[in-house]
């Protein structure tokens, strides 16, 4: 694991987007796996404007997404579906066939993760998943006690994460769906490649417990020690409990 220390959130958010976008130049039809939440937003805000100025094509490119939350529609503005149209999607040229969420309205959702997964098999496997991490060191919405060898499923939602995600839901933790679609931490971890961006003070302790171990599933994003080609990105105030 390498870990790259940042002054704050825009230069982590730069170096981010920069590896993203040479990862990308190096293979077209690069097969992205991508997260949501605030600290993404500025990464994706980023790829755009290299899309727009610099041209960054992603007209080859795939991309898997780790999670939605079960019982939203994908035209639900509080859906992660809506929140990649609105931060990425739209504003590049990937087509739209090739971008993937797990489907929060899976009347069965044991099939609906057994598809997901056959889907990125059939796309020839994540060569770069970005994460990144829950105040409680999840990845994707991998809680504690998460199966370190889990693939996607439905997974009932902490109270602490629902209180975390509860900006998109007018700010009450009871509006937050109570379980959602993940990819699993072993779907994460059978990615080529792995950023972990983490930015500000709240996420210092669950970062320090992730990079620093012990290996445990109580601590889902401790399970990066174990893959072999893992970048951890992180701002001064991530980074100070290092
Ligand atoms: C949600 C997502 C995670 C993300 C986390 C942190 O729980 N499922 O993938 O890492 O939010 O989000 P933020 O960047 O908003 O702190």
């Amino acid at each position: 694991m390498e870990i790259v220390v940042r002054p704050d959130r825009q230069a982590v958010c730069d170096l981010a987007a920069r590896l993203i976008a040479a990862r990308l130049r190096a293979r077209p039809a690069l097969v992205l796996g991508l997260a949501t939440g605030r600290t993404m937003s500025d990464i994706y805000a980023r790829l755009v404007a290299m899309h727009r100025t610099g041209g960054l094509d992603f007209a080859s490119a795939a991309s898997f997404n780790l999670d939605e939350y079960i019982g939203l529609a994908p035209e639900d503005p509080r859906s992660y579906r809506a929140y990649m149209q609105a931060e990425l999607f739209d504003h590049v040229n990937i087509d739209p066939v090739r971008t993937h969420l797990p489907s929060g309205l899976a009347a069965d959702t044991t099939a609906e993760g057994a598809a997901y997964e056959a889907a990125i098999v059939a796309a020839g496997g994540i060569d770069l998943q970005l994460l990144g991490i829950g105040e409680n060191g999840h990845i994707g919405f991998n809680e504690p006690g998460s199966s370190l060898a889990s693939r996607t499923r439905d997974k009932t939602l902490s109270r602490h994460t629902r209180a975390q995600n509860a900006e998109m839901f007018g700010g009450d933790p009871a509006a937050v769906p109570a379980r959602a679609m993940t990819m699993g931490v072993g779907t994460i971890l059978a990615a080529r490649e792995l950023i972990l961006v983490a930015t500000g003070a709240a996420k210092a302790e669950a970062l320090a417990r992730a990079v620093e171990g012990p290996l445990t599933a109580m601590v889902t994003a401790s399970a990066i020690q174990l893959h072999p080609l893992c970048l951890v990105i992180a701002d001064e105030a991530a980074a100070g409990r290092l």
